[in-house]
């Protein structure tokens, strides 16, 4: 029991993983599985879908056992290629769409879906998967509803609405005939500098927790329901196991050196409730762990995960991750399958990979069970998600329904969602809420941009490629609040810079960062723009001018904001909302008839620093969970707990 785990045969791929002859890295990575959460999964047992999978596994050759673990992006594979090479899956990455077209239509999403699809089973194979991020909605495709980040998620603390939002996220990408989506990202983020901080819900682990729990329920249906991954559903992937949100320095893909204890109770909470949520997929992290890069983790990924945490489902690797192994390249790998990958994500080296691991498996260099074990998984998968019985993506119950992209009932929870993310940090006059008869003048570089408001991942990987025509609805933050005071009497005036020619009553400054997605995001410091301070002089500048000014921030992250905050009356931290503006304007302004119709209930996921190089322990200028509303003492919000986050004995 107290045996050092590190006596078994991990130690060695430990050891030989990098840890770069650091002497205190072999001590301190040593893992000791039943220090860990022990977990069942709640997919009930089937013995005849094993039976069914065993069946196929014994009829499938080599060729077609290989192609299993390998997923390839829709860029650089065309369906007919998976004629001759039996992939068990494709993805389209976040630069590659439908006809290399990032304003393809949902129909063309469909199209190819079938295409993949005739081209997988033509032969009596079965169906190819089709993975996509969709980490904010179906965040790829135009006209699709787009939620705010995770990040502003975290801030609404109401896992229902995650779980909702889950589930029309399944609903839109089965519209457009995938069924797997590459999400929850389950990150706890330590160090806000991380590029990738906005897909991290929160930095307190029970609620990332209780939001993996309610997202994969929402994309995957209730275990154990007829639901489970029907028509309506999509496998889940939570990501990036494990560690992705603890390295130093917040360097994207870098190396954590936390203990092992700060790893079962911080980084690995959002797993618990996604495993007891019966998620089926989970993508492994590029970061490493003590020098050891966690795609060859054998003891954290096998012994922890597939073992102690009981999951049975596919363990997926990132965008080429295996080829940053010791030994490894794009095409050549087996160090990633015997850490225990299942998958391995091969976007443009599919073809040459497919044939190395033909080679390794025939070479014995992949052992057989391990090869029959990977197939097996990932057979298992989708006989659970009914891949074998569905039919063509056209012929399946939502498809091609595009009434449901983006639909009013399903863009109205967007709204819900970005008015629960809204974080008052200050308005001590009570400047805000705002009289909708009053004449508010719009500045700021960010006031009239749905890609500013929706950040990365939204229709391309870094959200930069797009001005208005990739969105087919929402409203720019002056655009709703134009449409708010036009029913109330007032005006609006759109001013980037400012300018005024008559004076008017308030002034709302949307300012904050520019998109982007994974390392290009990561910061040397937490100081909001170094170097360029237009929006501070123009804060200044209307105060000067004896204008009130509500400053709306957008931004991936808490950043040190000081100046801006004190050249500001009021100030919001709204995140990156997405394009539902109109949930902006609603917490802004009062009704016609002067009542506050919604209140502030955003609540600080991180806290707030103080200074751009906060001191290890330092006060934060606003802890996590801090907020200010109108009313002055608003009652707590009712506990809300997700059903499936409830711990399950057994
Ligand atoms: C990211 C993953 C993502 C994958 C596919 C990688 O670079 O780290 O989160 O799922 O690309 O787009
Ligand atoms: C892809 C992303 C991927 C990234 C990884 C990009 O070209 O579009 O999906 O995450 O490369 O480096």
């Amino acid at each position: 029991m107290t045996a050092p785990y590190c006596a078994l045969a991990a130690c060695a791929v430990l050891a030989a993983g990098g840890a770069g002859g650091q002497a205190h890295a072999a001590a301190a990575v040593r893992v000791h599985p039943l220090r860990w959460p022990q977990l069942a999964s709640p997919v009930p047992a089937d013995p005849g879908l094993e039976e069914r999978v065993e069946r196929l596994l014994t009829r499938m050759t080599p060729e077609q056992k290989v192609g299993q673990l390998i997923q390839a992006d829709i860029g650089s594979i065309s369906p007919d290629d998976l004629r001759h090479y039996p992939l068990g899956s494709v993805l389209n990455g976040g630069n590659s769409w439908p006809n290399d077209d990032e304003f393809a239509a949902a129909s063309e999403w469909l199209q190819l879906a079938d295409r993949f699809y005739e081209a997988a089973t033509a032969a009596g194979g079965i169906a190819a998967l089709w993975a996509t991020d969709a980490v904010h909605g179906h965040d790829h495709v135009v006209g699709a509803t787009i939620f705010p980040h995770n990040i502003g998620l975290g801030a609404a603390h109401d896992p229902e609405l995650v779980r909702r939002i889950g589930e029309i996220t399944a609903l839109e990408v089965r519209v457009t005939g995938l069924d797997w989506v590459l999400a929850p990202t389950v990150a706890v983020a330590r160090d806000e500098r991380w590029g990738r901080t906005y897909e991290s819900y929160s930095g307190d682990p029970q609620l990332v927790s209780a939001y993996a729990a309610a997202m994969v329920t929402g994309l995957q249906g209730e275990p154990g329901s007829a639901q489970f991954l029907d028509g309506a559903h999509v496998l889940a992937t939570p990501k990036h196991f494990l560690g992705d949100g603890a390295t130093r320095g917040g360097r994207d893909q870098g190396d954590s050196t936390v203990s092992e204890g700060e790893l079962i109770a911080v980084a690995a909470a959002g797993y618990v409730g996604a495993l007891r949520a019966g998620a089926q997929a989970v993508m492994v992290s590029y970061s490493s762990w003590h020098g050891v890069r966690m795609h060859g983790n054998r003891a954290l990924l096998t012994d922890v995960l597939k073992g102690r945490m009981g999951f049975d489902g596919l363990l997926l690797g990132d965008w080429d991750g295996h080829a940053q192994l010791p030994g490894c390249s794009p095409v050549a790998c087996a160090a990633a399958l015997d850490a225990g990958l299942d998958v391995l994500m091969a976007p443009g080296g599919w073809r040459e990979l497919h044939a190395n691991t033909l080679r390794m498996a025939q070479s014995g260099a992949i052992p057989a069970a391990r090869l029959d074990d990977a197939v097996r998984r990932v057979l298992r998968v989708k006989l659970r998600a009914h891949l074998d019985r569905e039919g063509p993506p056209s012929a399946r119950p939502f498809a091609g329904r595009y009434e449901l992209l983006g639909s009013a009932e399903h863009r109205a929870v967007a709204r819900q969602a970005v008015r629960e993310s809204l974080v008052l940090l200050k308005n001590p006059h009570q400047l805000l809420p705002l009289s909708p008869s009053a004449n508010v003048l719009v500045a700021g570089d960010a006031a009239d941009s749905i890609p500013r408001q929706s950040g990365g991942w939204t229709i391309d990987w870094q959200g930069t490629l797009t001005g208005k025509q990739g969105f087919a609805h929402g409203e720019s933050i002056y655009a709703a609040v134009a449409a708010r005071v036009a029913a109330g009497g007032g005006t609006a005036t759109l001013s980037p810079g400012g300018a005024f020619t008559h004076r008017p009553d308030v002034a709302i400054v949307v300012f904050g960062e520019h998109p982007y997605a994974e390392g290009a995001g990561d910061l040397a410091t937490l100081e909001y723009s170094p170097g360029d301070k237009h929006d501070l002089e123009l804060l200044r500048r209307l105060r000067a001018q004896h204008v009130p000014v509500v400053s709306v921030f957008l931004s991936g992250r808490p950043l040190a904001v000081g100046a801006e905050l004190a050249a500001s009356d009021s100030f919001v931290a709204a995140w990156l909302p997405g394009p539902e503006g109109g949930g902006v304007a609603d917490v802004l302004f009062r009704s016609a008839a002067g009542e506050v119709q919604y209140d502030f209930r955003g609540r600080l996921p991180f806290p707030w620093p103080r200074s751009p190089r906060p001191a290890p322990g330092a006060a934060p200028l606003f802890a996590a969970g801090f907020g200010l509303s109108y009313r002055p003492n608003p009652p707590p919000p009712p506990p809300r707990r997700d059903r499936s986050s409830t711990p399950r004995r057994g």
